[in-house]
């Protein structure tokens, strides 16, 4: 069986501006930017990249992007493209994040644009995926995760598998403090790399790091993170403070 490296990656989403971000950014580099046994990544706000980047140089925490275009320039007022992302050396994008699939209007093709574009331009991203309330009182959770898992993911090649990070996002978890249960989550873990296993094959997938993500906190991680298919967390509320967000570094280094 291989070990899958845990990742713990922190979604900042509209939170920071570039002055706010550098104490958060340089505390997390203090208490876990040379630990090796996890690997961190942190998403600021386009505008904090600026500050959070110099911070993260020379340490182990990884810069990530929460979005991105998938062309690399051109006519596409407001929007930010890999290659500028990668100018920042960011190496980890968040894509068809559930925000933007609800308030932007993201589809999974459009997703899927973009899942390839960062590919192509040397970033991870971090495909999100998961289902509304209303989808699992429905019982359509599974056929729903399955649509945008392969969707989204149309394309890529079995060498890129393995590069590839999904985080498993139930909607009703996000920000609500309603934490999915283990067997809830990692029935749909199991699910997702069963799916990758028929896309790109068992030593691809098993490969393929799957974060949960929805109102994990320092208090609910180590049972979460125990799970044999959840690798790690996607956070968001519990990442703007980087007390709760090395404390659940420290969690993921415990649950090897
Ligand atoms: P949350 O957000 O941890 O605040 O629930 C997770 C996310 O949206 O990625």
């Amino acid at each position: 069986m291989i070990l899958r490296k845990k990742l713990i990656a922190g979604n900042w989403k509209m939170n920071k501006t570039p002055a706010e971000a550098l104490a958060p950014a340089q505390e997390i580099a203090v208490a876990v930017g040379k630990q090796p046994d996890v690997d961190v990544v942190i998403c600021p706000p386009f505008t904090a990249l600026t500050t959070v980047a110099p911070v993260l140089d020379g340490t182990l925490v990884k810069l990530g992007a929460q979005n991105m275009h998938p062309e690399a320039s051109g006519a596409f007022t407001g929007e930010i493209s890999a290659p500028m992302l990668r100018a920042f050396f960011a190496t980890h994008v968040i894509l068809g994040h559930s925000e933007r699939r609800s308030y932007f209007g993201e589809t999974d093709a459009f997703i899927n644009q973009k899942v390839l574009a960062a590919f192509k331009n040397q970033l991870r991203p971090i495909l999100c995926v998961g289902e509304t309330l209303a989808e699992r009182e429905s019982g359509s959770t599974l056929k729903v995760v399955q649509t945008q898992t392969e969707k989204g993911l149309e394309g890529v090649s079995k060498d890129q598998a393995p590069g590839l990070i999904v985080a498993y996002e139930p909607v009703w978890a996000i920000g609500t403090g309603k934490v999915a249960t283990t067997e809830q989550a990692q029935e749909v873990h199991a699910f997702i790399r069963d799916l990758l296993t028929k896309l790109f094959g068992e030593a691809a997938a098993q490969k393929v790091r799957i974060l949960y993500g929805g109102s994990m906190k320092p208090a609910n991680a180590p049972e979460l993170l125990a799970q044999k298919d959840i690798d790690g967390g996607l956070i968001g509320g519990a990442s703007l403070e980087s007390r709760s967000f090395t404390e659940l570094v420290k969690t993921a280094a415990a649950a090897k």
